[in-house]
């Protein structure tokens, strides 16, 4: 077979082991060909493909990113693409396709199965936000930058007597926030599950202050005040079409300062959390994903995920996958609760 593997979506760490997996246990066990497609489905879209064999994926287990590139394109959104994919993909006499992505990715993969084309989906995301897997990789390694970074914080937060509220990714998923604020011992951690009231936070972050202790509070970029600050809604892309980071986050601070009367500082830790090598955890898992994704394809078996569940990787339909998102529930923000104030 001839199997053509793209990446798409907001990048990851852990894609070049998911891309090494499949290609090594691909070529060595099964004797399969592979053809790399640039910027996730804008290659397929306009044939834009890189060689991809074995002397291609060597020293990348480690490597963050994603040696393919990475994109937003969604076929279903341009006139006549998904027949120029179709096209493309015939005359590069691809068999099936490996699509590597988070909701947007796969939902393009479900809508192409449909329409003919095999695809087996590899579920990444650091919000861990898909539905149908346990966990994502990239999501263990965006939580402890996180934490690392919180751990830090504190100190100086301590040394100045300040708060430091700290802004972490998840526009429609507090995971990151939750994982991390229970890692770090965040004193409040607020999700875009949950609207938060401006008045407890304050009233949390004075009495930690009288306690002599300097407050961190975790903010998930998609977190909102049950009332006011409507504008800071991080759902509205910018102009250029790019999610806005950093509003929620420095809004709270200046609202903590005003309320509490102690300082207060804002670090949005942005896309460093995406960035850099992948922990141990994420490359075994992605690792893990790859190699049953090859399987899955070498078996005939498309529109599937493969999926962690408990300790297995199992295959879920698509159409499972990328039904709804994956949110916090409110019984295991009720757990962070009780470290709050
Ligand atoms: O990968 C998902 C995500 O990290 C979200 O948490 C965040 O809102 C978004 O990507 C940022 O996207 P971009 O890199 O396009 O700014």
């Amino acid at each position: 077979m001839r199997i053509g593997v793209l990446t798409g979506g907001g990048d990851c760490p852990g894609l070049n082991a998911v891309i090494r997996a499949v290609v090594r246990k691909g070529v060595e066990t099964y004797g399969h060909e592979f053809v790399g497609y640039r910027d996730g489905w804008k290659g397929p879209l306009e044939g834009l493909t890189r060689p991809l064999g074995l002397e291609d994926v060597e020293d990348i287990l480690a490597r963050g990113g994603t040696i393919l590139g990475s994109s937003r394109t969604n076929p279903y959104t341009v006139d006549g693409g998904v027949d120029r994919i179709r096209e493309n993909v015939r005359a590069a006499g691809i068999d099936a396709l490996v699509a590597i992505g988070g909701e947007d990715t796969l939902g393009v993969a479900k809508r192409l199965t449909d329409d003919g084309l095999g695809v087996v989906g590899v579920p990444k995301t650091i919000d861990n936000d898909l539905s149908g897997t346990d966990y994502t990789f990239g999501f263990d390694t965006a939580v402890s930058i996180a934490t690392e970074a919180i751990d830090r914080l504190r100190t100086t937060a301590e040394s100045h007597h300040r708060a430091l509220v700290v802004e972490v990714m998840g526009r429609h998923a507090g995971w990151i926030a939750l994982h991390s604020g229970l890692a770090g011992g965040a004193n409040v951690i607020l999700v875009p599950e949950r609207r938060f009231d401006i008045d407890q936070v304050a009233a949390w972050v004075k009495h930690r202050f009288d306690q002599e202790y300097a407050p961190i509070i975790v903010v998930a970029e998609g977190a909102q005040p049950s009332d006011g600050g409507e504008a800071l809604q991080s759902d509205e892309l910018d102009a250029f079409g790019h999610v806005r980071l950093g509003g929620i986050g420095i809004w709270l601070a200046a609202e903590l300062e005003q309320r509490t009367g102690h300082e207060s500082r804002c670090v949005v830790l942005g896309h460093i959390q995406r960035g850099g090598t992948p922990t141990a955890y994420d490359r075994v898992l992605a690792t893990r994903f790859g190699l049953h994704a090859i399987d899955a394809v070498h078996e005939g078996e498309f529109g599937v995920m493969v999926a962690l569940r408990g300790t297995d990787i199992v295959r879920v339909p698509l159409a499972e996958a990328t039904a709804e998102l994956k949110t916090v529930p409110p019984e295991r923000y009720a757990e962070a609760e009780v470290f709050f104030g």
